[in-house]
């Protein structure tokens, strides 16, 4: 990618759930906005225990079906370099935020907190942990990665020239 003018990089735990989730949200809202090459989106986990797996088959399946497609992302665990290369990383909850604060190096110029801060709209300040709820954990999901991500959409396009 040439240059992108924003990057964003989600994280949960394990980035097979929430944060693979958003990221494909927010991709497909940025590509209807004719915004996907002017921001960098990616995701990542915080824990490393599914390093190089798909995402989770039920998130998948959720995304899927409200025309969200997963299928080409790939776990992975945050590493300090994700500091300098994302200008914003948005945690799923606040434990991960936490972490995120942890590890962040002190020349990290990147700003971190959490994805539902744009979707003031929702009394909720974190996205559940669904992997070892049923199917509705990852419709409620889909359902507060998606405003929340409109939102952001929103923000970051009156920042573009
Ligand atoms: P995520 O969900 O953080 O939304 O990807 C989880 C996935 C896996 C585990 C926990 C949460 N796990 O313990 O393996």
């Amino acid at each position: 990618m040439d240059r992108p003018e924003h990057s964003v990089l989600f994280v949960c735990l394990g980035n097979i759930c929430r944060s693979p989730t958003a990221e494909g949200v927010f991709r497909h809202l940025a590509r209807e906005a004719g915004l996907e090459e002017r921001i960098r989106i990616d995701s990542a986990g915080t824990g490393g225990y599914h390093i190089g797996a798909p995402p989770d088959a039920r998130a998948m399946a959720a995304a899927q079906a409200r025309g969200y497609d997963l299928a080409a992302i790939r776990a992975r665990k945050i590493a300090p370099e994700d500091f300098e290369q994302f200008n914003l990383i948005l945690a799923m909850d606040e434990d991960n935020l936490v972490h995120l604060r942890g590890i962040a190096p002190e020349t990290s110029r990147a700003r971190l907190g959490l994805l539902l801060d744009y979707a003031p709209g929702r009394q909720e300040r974190e996205v559940p942990d669904p992997y070892y709820g049923g199917r509705n954990g990852f419709e409620q999901v889909l359902d507060l990665v998606n405003e929340a991500c409109a939102g952001l959409l929103e923000e970051l396009r009156r920042n573009l020239p």
